[in-house]
Order: C-alpha cells, then structure tokens, then sequence
C-alpha cells in the first residue's frame, strides 16, 4: 500500500488488488503458510484469514506498528494469525515454513533488496523459491525510496529524504501539497539504488536462482516473482501469469488511467485539506455564535427582571395615585359635610354657649395658675 491512511480509508491498500492479482495467484500457488510483510490496518490481513479460514492454512504477519487489535481476528479466524512486531529483516530469518510471501512494508531499495535475499536463502535450503507478490513497483515507490523509520536504514543506503509531497510528473519532491507528503520520501525520483521496482531488478540481476518476474501496473504497481521450477508444475499460475502479459500499447493505456487516478486523488487530498481547514473555521464560527447567543440570552434575562421590577414599580404608583385620589375626594366631602355643619341652625344656637364655655375655661385656669 503506497498511501498513508488517512482516517483509517484504505485509499492504496493491497487488498484493493485482492480480486484481480492476490487471490488468483494465491488460489493457483495453495500455500499453507502465508508471510504478510506490513499490515498496517489489517485490510490484508483479514481477507489471507478468510483465504487461509477456507482452504486451510496460517498467516504469519510482520509489521513493527500493526494498527489493528489482532484478537479482534483471533476471536474469528482461531489461531491461523501469527503477528511478529517486529522489521522485516528481523522477523522473516526467524521464520521455518512459508510458501507464499506479500511483501508491503518498508518501500525502499535496502529494505526491498534484504527481504529478498533472506527469501532467496531460505528458498536455497528450501530447494524452492516461494510466490513473492510486491506492491508499490509503480509509482511513486517504484523509482524512490521511502523510509518508515530513515535511521534504521544504513546511511550508505538512506537516500536525502524530507517529508513532503510529490507528483507523477516531477522527479523532485514538492514544496506544497502533492502526494504523501507526511512521508519520508527520497528526495529525488530514479537515483540509483532507489525504489522497490529497483530493487526487484538488481535482486534478479543478482540471485542465480531461475526465477520469473512479472510486472501488474495499476494501484501503484504490483509485481510477482515465482520460481520458473514452480510455474513448469504448476499451470494454472502459468496460464494466469500469461493472462496478464500486458503490450506495450495497453501498458501506456494502463499508465494513462493510472495517472489521472493519481491527479484524481491528489484533488480529493486537496479538497480534504480545504474541507479540514473549513470545518475547523465553521467550528470556531459556531463556537462563537454559541457563546454571542449564551451573552445575549444573559442580557435578555437581566432585562426581563429589570422589566418585571420596573412594572412593579409602576404598578405601586399606580395604586399610590388612585389611593391620593380617593382620599382626595373623601377630603373634599368631609369638607363640604363641616361647611353644612358650620351653617347649621343648631351650630348658629349654641354659638353664645360655646362662648361662655370658652371664658370659663380661661377663668378656670386664671384660678389654678395663682394657687
Ligand atoms: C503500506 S502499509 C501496509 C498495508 C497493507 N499491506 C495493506 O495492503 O493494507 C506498510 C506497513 O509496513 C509497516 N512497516 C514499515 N517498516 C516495516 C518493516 N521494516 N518491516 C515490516 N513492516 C514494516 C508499516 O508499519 C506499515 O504498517
């Protein structure tokens, strides 16, 4: 798989090629023990499980950072899964019994070249070389090194690598966007000792083994390399791997529409990064919509007690001024009850009595006064 999952999609995965290449060469070779080099999210994984769960047999997973639960497998496939955390180069010498080899992990040319050469040692004890599939011969990790962890790669080998996208149609990394850019990608495409196709080659340039090696373009290239011994007993491989002789008319077909899925993706990435920095405004933007509508919710509240107080207030006036008006009118009625009173007959009557008291009085308090 070329491309870096990107929410756990399975935008380059192998098992993309599972129906077309991987299960018929798989289903024509019948291997009972499956080596699996870089299995990432398991997409694989899971369908060589299902292969081996129906036609018998086990599957022997490397990858030093599996970003999947493997019981989660275990729990449906039994014990057909043996994961090996560990590197490629470490874990396959270690192996006893395989027969069929998918070899995805660390795309670049030393790496490539070293799993080779234990298989080729193994298949020397062995007296046969196993079915290796490849994937990523195409573009961009046929003619380019890439390095999952660059210091574990032996500096003679480590090509200039940044992290930092690239395009079909430039040898140079790009300074914006462009493909699997969060990668360590060799800086420059088609140095020598560089890539996983390259790799294959100077393999094959090398080894004094027999062995077959075809090419598959499409979905970043794939590739299988069988033992000729193997295909001479075997017709149903032979007769497929025919099949799939591809000329050089249909090969510049295939390399059209590869590269226009290629410009395709890159205009999904593209628009994801858009849509991912548009999401991240819209977020903030409801954020503060959110936090403006809280504020005038507040302000609508003090308003409502200060509304209610004030209603209160007006109320009491209100009643203040109807109370004055009554007691208004009950003082002008008093008044004009003591006005008939004052002119009343009997009031005019007792007037001279009244007098008389009001002298006693004084005459009375005289007399207090000098005792
Ligand atoms: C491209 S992904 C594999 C995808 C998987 N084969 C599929 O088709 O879904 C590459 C994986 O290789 C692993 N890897 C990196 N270096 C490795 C190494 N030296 N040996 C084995 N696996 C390695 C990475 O951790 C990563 O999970």
């Amino acid at each position: 798989m070329t491309s870096v999952e990107q929410n756990n999609r399975p935008y380059g995965t192998l098992a993309k090629l599972w129906e077309s290449v991987v299960n018929p060469i798989l289903s024509t070779v019948e291997p009972k023990n499956i080596v699996e080099v870089g299995s990432d999210f398991g997409h694989l994984t899971q369908k060589l499980l299902e292969f081996c769960y129906e036609h018998g047999g086990e599957v022997h997973s490397i990858d030093p950072a599996p970003k999947y639960d493997a019981d989660v497998f275990r729990k449906k496939y039994g014990d057909r899964l043996h994961m090996h955390k560990a590197k490629s180069i470490d874990a396959l010498p270690l192996l006893t019994q395989y027969d069929a080899v998918i070899i995805d992990g660390d795309h670049n040319w030393h790496t490539v070249h070293s799993e080779l050469k234990i298989i080729e040692q193994y298949a020397k004890q062995k007296g046969v070389f196993p079915a290796v599939i490849l994937h990523d011969t195409g573009w961009p990790y046929g003619r380019r090194d890439m390095y999952y962890a660059p210091e574990s790669i032996p500096e003679e080998f480590r090509k200039s690598y940044a992290q930092k996208g690239m395009v079909p149609w430039k040898q140079k990394v790009q300074e914006e966007g462009g493909f699997n850019r969060s990668c360590c990608n060799a800086l420059t495409e088609g140095e020598e000792r560089s890539g996983v196709l390259t790799a294959v080659e100077d393999f094959l340039k090398e080894t004094s083994l027999s062995l077959l090696w075809k090419e598959i373009p499409g979905i970043h290239g794939a590739g299988i390399l069988v033992d000729k011994a193997t295909i001479q007993h075997n017709e149903n491989l032979a007769a497929f791997l025919a099949a799939f002789t591809i000329n050089d008319v249909l090969g510049t077909h295939v390399h059209a529409v590869e590269n226009d899925r290629i410009d395709t993706v890159l205009q999904l990435r593209r628009t994801e990064t858009s849509l991912n920095e548009t999401t991240v405004k819209l977020q903030q933007a409801q954020e503060e919509v959110f936090f403006l509508s809280e504020k005038f919710q507040n302000q609508l509240s003090l308003n409502f007690s200060a509304r209610k107080e004030l209603q209160a207030v007006t109320n009491a006036l209100e009643s203040a001024r109807n109370r004055i008006a009554e007691l208004e009118n009950e003082c002008s009625a008093l008044l004009a009850q003591r006005k008939v009173l004052l002119r009343s007959k009997s009031w005019l009557l007792t007037a001279p009595l009244r007098t008389l008291e009001t002298l006693r009085r004084h005459v009375m308090r005289g007399v207090l006064r000098r005792h």
